[in-house]
């Protein structure tokens, strides 16, 4: 079925429609893309949840025109090159090229200035720095002066450069580095693999592995062992802080009801026991720990991870949370088993994902062993749809909600921009794993010796993490 160019662009107006009234019910002006980002300008928001279902049918329709209307080799090659990108975005954020322009406001400041701050060539940053203009990233105001603007603004880490230049191993130290720790690990070790996917699904063996070591990271890191030991390497520090960064700043692009709201923790009883499995350096065990002063949090984490935790928690309450065992780190191999026995709760966010279904076996049956009648199992990672409307397998588990698209549209991956279906690919490159459909949450937890009880999820598109409670079979 065809559909004319007009239908299309008759959605966009009547959504864009939506998004002006809301802004004008907010009293906000429409964000200049000239200007440097200010928390709270953005055009739609979670607490409207009809400016924000707006931007989504904007964003996915506007897709779908350009797919149609660009003659078919450049339509592809509008996306198949956007690596680049990426890498381009890391140099200006690891050269703190926003930093540099931060006082010269919108006048800017010329290539050979910027370049001189920065420490490199201005001929090949300004080469860097147009691409990433053409993607309204940074502005060029002039020929070869360049300005910040609304989207290079969020790469600003907070310090002078000199500061960073200074003491590159406090440069995501402010609150909202965390973005640029995100993109500089895009631009590196997420880049590294991509260039490597081909050669590990090509390969006639590790094509049908599911080992952990069998993947794109290890073609291109020329690493035997997973993506966790690689980074407890001693002279991987710099990467490993860095993710560890960028993972607690990943929670900025979830829902903020995900962790209150996800699961009734004020059902369980007092003195009851959360064990936060692969917890990391604890920042969702102290986010429970903080709202339900009955619980005790037990996070746990491999030995290296469990140390930094420990160095991590320098804050007055977080001090006395640690000090009171309302949370605790341990060292522990969520392959092995498990130690905690007959927990409230096993937690496990942003685990599965980055295993293969083999692999989730073993942790999903140590975790049986070790439950009690009563004990539930909560993941949190996404609920990822199929592309298409139908939705296979798994709709009727309570609480799961099948994506919904207004005519004419049929691509549930385009509404999301693919931000969801990146990450699935992201996971199998860096050690086989996936998101899940809830269907194949049904299957594979069943045969670890849970059972699917329900699902509550805060967006059907999987923008947003859900999280699936499950019981012992
Ligand atoms: C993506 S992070 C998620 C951290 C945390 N759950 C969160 O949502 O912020 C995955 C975590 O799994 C941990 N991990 C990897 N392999 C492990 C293993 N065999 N045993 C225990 N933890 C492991 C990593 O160290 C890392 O902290």
């Amino acid at each position: 079925m065809t559909t004319s160019l007009k239908t299309l662009a008759q959605l966009i107006l009547k959504n864009c429609e939506i998004l002006d009234d809301s802004c004008a019910k907010r009293g906000i002006p429409v964000p200049s893309l000239d200007k440097p980002y200010a928390p709270g300008s953005d055009v739609a928001t979670d607490d409207d949840p009809a400016a924000a279902q707006a931007m989504m049918v904007i964003a996915s329709t506007t897709e779908q025109l350009l797919k149609t209307i660009r003659p078919a080799p450049l339509a592809l090659y509008s996306f198949v090159t956007s690596g680049v990108t990426g890498a381009a975005a890391r140099v200006a954020s690891e050269l703190h090229v926003t930093e540099a322009l931060r006082d010269s406001g919108e006048k800017g400041l010329h290539i050979n200035e910027i370049a001189a701050k920065c420490k490199t060539h201005p001929l090949k940053l300004g080469v860097v720095l147009r691409m990433l203009a053409s993607h309204w990233v940074f502005k060029e105001v002039r020929p070869d002066v360049f300005a910040n603007n609304r989207l290079s603004s969020v790469l600003d880490k907070g310090q002078s450069i000199e500061e960073l230049q200074a003491h590159p191993e406090n440069r995501y130290s402010k609150p909202f580095a965390g973005l640029s720790a995100g993109v500089d690990h895009f631009g590196d070790d997420s880049l590294k693999m991509c260039a490597h996917l081909y050669e590990a699904l090509a390969d006639p063996e590790w094509a049908f592995s599911s080992a952990p070591n069998k993947s794109a990271f290890n073609k291109a890191f020329d690493f035997d062992g997973t993506l966790w030991e690689f980074y407890e390497l001693p002279d991987q520090k710099v990467r490993h802080d860095r993710f560890k960064i960028m993972m607690s700043t990943a929670e900025r692009f979830d829902s903020p009801e995900l962790i209150p709201k996800g699961f009734e923790w004020a059902s369980l009883p007092d003195g009851g026991v959360v064990v936060d499995v692969g917890g990391g350096i604890g920042n969702i065990s102290m986010k429970i720990a903080k709202t339900n002063p009955k619980l005790k949090v037990v996070c746990q984490d491999m030995q290296k991870t469990v140390e930094a935790a420990h160095a991590h928690w320098k804050g007055d309450e977080e001090k006395a949370i640690i000090s009171s065992g309302r949370v605790t780190f341990q060292g522990h191999d969520f392959f092995a088993a498990q130690p905690v026995k007959n927990a409230s709760v096993f937690f496990i966010k942003h685990v599965l994902h980055d295993w293969s279904d083999d692999s989730c076996l073993t942790i999903l049956r140590a975790l049986r062993e070790a439950a009690g009648p009563d004990t539930k199992l909560v993941v949190m990672d996404k609920v990822l749809p199929y592309t298409c409307l139908d939705q296979g397998e798994g709709e009727d588990v309570p609480g799961y909600t099948k994506p919904k698209l207004p005519e004419p549209l049929t691509n549930v991956g385009a509404a999301t921009i693919g931000f969801p279906y990146m990450s699935s690919l992201v996971m199998m490159m860096l050690g086989n794993g996936q998101e899940r459909a809830i269907g194949h949450y049904v299957e594979l937890f069943k045969k670890g010796g849970w059972k699917v009880e329900r699902v509550r999820q805060f967006d059907s598109l999987a923008r947003y993490d859900s999280a699936v409670i499950a019981s012992p079979i």
